[in-house]
């Protein structure tokens, strides 16, 4: 597998998967745009895939919930490596936690302040479909590009008190995804949504269930995007894959 010439940006790229998958992406050649909010630890990463002498990489520092930013990471991609080939949507996270939110003060879902939820959704959801509207143009113009959106088995399932994440990803799983990929054909673009169970990007997730009794590694699922990435995934189009390890067909028994 060789991205020799290839470009991805990659969103949530300072940390767990994002960071992970353009690690991967650079060792197999190809050119990668590292966005994220957090600059400090966005530059180190991006140097340190720079020292390796592989792909090339640059640093966007880039919050998905802003339209303007994105299209600026757009437009540094193309002006500095001349095409976006992937656009693979990693920034997210559930609001109750990436925001610090105490259970105990907030012990319910109405209790939760709004602008807690705005957050959440805002990345999870409105974060892709910026990204799809704003690479859309140069993949049409190219014809070609895969947009890769992140779902989760939560979105599948639904969660009673922090409910900006299924809701916002199982707006990616099952209409964002469709809905790009019936417009993009056109165009030679595909859009695939990767939906994990529990992910050891944080070591708390091992204590949710699996059939397998486990929890994947970050570099299982960044196999299966580059497997969709490379010539051998091309029929994969328009659909949600789950990577869980057997839980959503688990029912009962997890
Ligand atoms: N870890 C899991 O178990 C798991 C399971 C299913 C789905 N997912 C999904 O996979 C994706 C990656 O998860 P992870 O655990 O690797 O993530 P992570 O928490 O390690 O990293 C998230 C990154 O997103 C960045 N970020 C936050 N807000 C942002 C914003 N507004 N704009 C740009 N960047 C922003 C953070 O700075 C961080 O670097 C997420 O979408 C998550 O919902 C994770």
């Amino acid at each position: 597998m060789a991205f020799t010439g290839k470009t991805a940006i990659s969103t949530g790229a300072a940390s767990g998967m994002g960071l992970l998958f353009a690690q991967n992406f650079a060792n197999l050649g190809g050119n990668v745009v590292l966005c994220d909010v957090n600059k400090e630890v966005l530059n180190k990463c991006v140097g340190e895939i720079n020292a390796k002498g592989k792909g090339k990489a640059i640093g966007v520092i880039c919050d998905v919930r802003d339209y303007q930013q994105v299209c600026r990471a757009r437009d540094e991609a193309v002006e500095t490596f001349g095409s976006i080939d992937f656009m693979c949507n990693f920034a997210g996270g559930t609001a109750v936690r990436m925001q610090n939110v105490e259970r105990e003060k907030y012990p319910e879902f109405p209790d939760v302040p709004i602008d807690v939820f705005d957050w959440g959704i805002d990345v999870n959801l409105k974060g892709p479909f910026y990204f799809a509207h704003a690479v859309m143009k140069q993949m049409r113009e190219q014809k070609s590009g895969l947009i890769i959106n992140i779902g989760s088995i939560t979105g599948q399932e639904g969660d009673g008190y922090g409910m900006d994440y299924p809701t916002s990803k199982a707006g990616l799983m099952f209409g964002l995804t469709k809905s790009i990929a019936q417009y993009g054909a056109q165009y030679g673009i595909r859009c695939v949504c990767v939906s994990p169970g529990p992910v050891l990007t944080r070591a708390a997730m091992a204590n949710m269930k699996t059939l397998l009794g486990r929890a994947a590694e970050p570099q299982e699922i960044i196999d299966l995007i580059l497997f969709i990435a490379s010539d051998k995934g091309q029929f994969i189009n328009g659909e949600n894959i789950m990577i869980d390890g057997g839980r959503n067909a688990a029912g009962r028994r997890c």
